[in-house]
């Protein structure tokens, strides 16, 4: 039990961002730009993250964690301690991917400094409305060692994800297993954590230990591959030394024999932005949860403007141009006359001529495309936790992403088609890698 249940304890906030091995399922868009770096909704996807966490009254740091190298969230983070002034924002690395859970305990020096009581995790790679309130709420009324944030998906895909088995009436988390074989449930991890400091840093301790005592994995089931330094050798010295941990599998399925985990399950939207796709329902979620809130940084409605659409303040769109729903127009973005952009990332200065039209699909920086050309995606089915269709038997991206400094001639179409950075479209191409 712990002893201080005052509300206004303190509560520092990690995100893990992890590295340039990881996220390759975001190229070609992560060969320009770290991926938690990457524009949705006119922000950097962290950027949603840490707005979300800036609410939480008490907490007053946030520890970036990740392997990548010092100087990639520099900028971000002199911007961001601008905009949140109440947050100190560093930036941990990991000298390897030490997994979810290793670079906590890594860094749990950092992290503990200054006694905080709770510890928020966020996966950077998650897209939702973060109810961090509701967690700490949570958290408090059951005298919670952990909170885990929960969603309902369909039965077909909830093995993709960590599951959570739990009691409907106490909220009391009975059983998780990470991506199972079988089905077991239909809520699964959000990637979102609320730990009581005092509990996970002993439960990570007892992982460790258990190491030694238990036949270890040869490799850990993520949706991208952990290129790591964990290999199974039975040599239980390894096993002590090495530091990569994953909260999900080494860590969760244990809290869940205490009685203190819960899940707030969350009605509202949550993806996962894993392939570069997914950073298009990403940012329509992000743009029609911003409408909501009536922010002023999107466009105002009109007879050309389909709301929600943000447009930079330095792009030039011609008036005859229609653009939305969904749609996000990055810097210096040129628009020509008659031109169609619909739930579309349109990344800073790309060029996109006079009566074309761009549909699902991302506009790598500086691309151009060409005056009554077509590039274009397939919607995906709403609720749908998959950017992926099967089409003439093969598996394609459904939404069309061009790299970086694409061109595509006039008249050209493009559908379905992911382009790597540099390439010249000059006809037409459906449902192919253009590499
Ligand atoms: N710092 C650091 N170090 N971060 C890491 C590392 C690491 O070694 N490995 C992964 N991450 C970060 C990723 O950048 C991502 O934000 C998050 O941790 C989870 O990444 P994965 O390990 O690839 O897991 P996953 O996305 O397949 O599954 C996790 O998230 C799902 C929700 O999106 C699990 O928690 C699932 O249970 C969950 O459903």
């Amino acid at each position: 039990m712990r002893e201080n249940h005052n509300t206004q304890a303190s509560t520092k906030a990690v995100i893990l961002v992890g590295g340039p091995s990881r996220g390759t399922r975001f190229r070609p868009l992560s060969l320009d730009v770290p991926k938690p770096l990457f524009e949705v909704a006119g922000h950097p996807i962290i950027h949603h993250c840490l707005k979300a966490v800036a609410k939480v009254p008490d907490v007053r740091e946030v520890i970036l964690v990740g392997y990548y190298d010092e100087s990639v969230f520099r900028d971000f983070i002199k911007d961001a301690s601008k905009e949140f002034p109440q947050l100190r924002i560093l930036y941990l690395r990991e000298y390897t991917a030490l997994g979810t859970a290793g670079g906590l305990y890594h860094f749990r020096d950092a992290i503990l400094k200054g006694k905080p009581e709770r510890l928020l995790v966020l996966n950077a790679d998650v897209c939702c409305s973060f109810p961090l309130g509701e967690m700490m709420r949570l958290f408090e009324e059951k005298d919670a060692e952990a909170v885990i944030l929960g969603t309902r998906v369909s039965n077909d895909t909830a093995t993709n994800f960590g599951c959570i088995v739990s009691d409907s009436h106490t909220k009391r988390v009975l059983h998780y297993v990470e991506k199972p074989e079988s089905h077991i449930s239909n809520l699964i991890n959000c990637g979102v954590y609320l730990f009581a400091t005092e509990c996970i840093f002993p439960a990570i301790r007892s992982a460790i230990k258990r190491r030694t005592t238990r036949p270890r994995l040869l490799s850990y089931p993520s949706s991208d591959n952990l290129e790591s330094s964990f290999v199974a050798t039975g040599d239980d010295e390894d096993a002590e030394k090495s530091e990569v941990l994953r909260l999900e599998q080494d860590i969760l399925s244990d809290l869940a024999d205490s009685n203190r985990f819960f899940v707030h399950e969350t009605k509202d939207f949550w993806r996962q932005i894993k392939s570069a796709g997914s950073a298009v329902p990403a940012n329509a979620l992000y743009l029609q949860k911003a409408f909501q809130a009536e922010s002023p940084e999107l466009t105002a409605p009109s007879a050309t403007i389909v709301p929600p659409v943000y447009i930079h303040p330095t792009a030039s769109i011609d008036p005859t141009a229609k653009l939305g729903p969904n749609v996000s127009i990055g810097p210096r973005v040129v628009v020509g006359a008659g031109a169609r952009v619909k739930d579309s990332i349109v990344l800073e200065d790309s060029e996109i001529r006079h009566d074309a039209c761009v549909m699902h699909s991302i506009i790598g920086w500086s691309s151009r495309v060409g005056a009554w050309a077509r590039v274009e995606g397939t919607p995906i089915p709403v609720g749908s936790h998959s950017t992926s269709i099967v089409k003439q038997g093969i598996k394609v991206q459904s939404i069309t992403i061009l790299g970086k400094e694409c061109g595509v001639g006039d008249e050209v179409r493009v559908q379905n088609c992911v382009c790597l950075p540099y390439k010249e479209l000059k006809r037409d191409v459906s449902n192919e890698v253009i590499m």
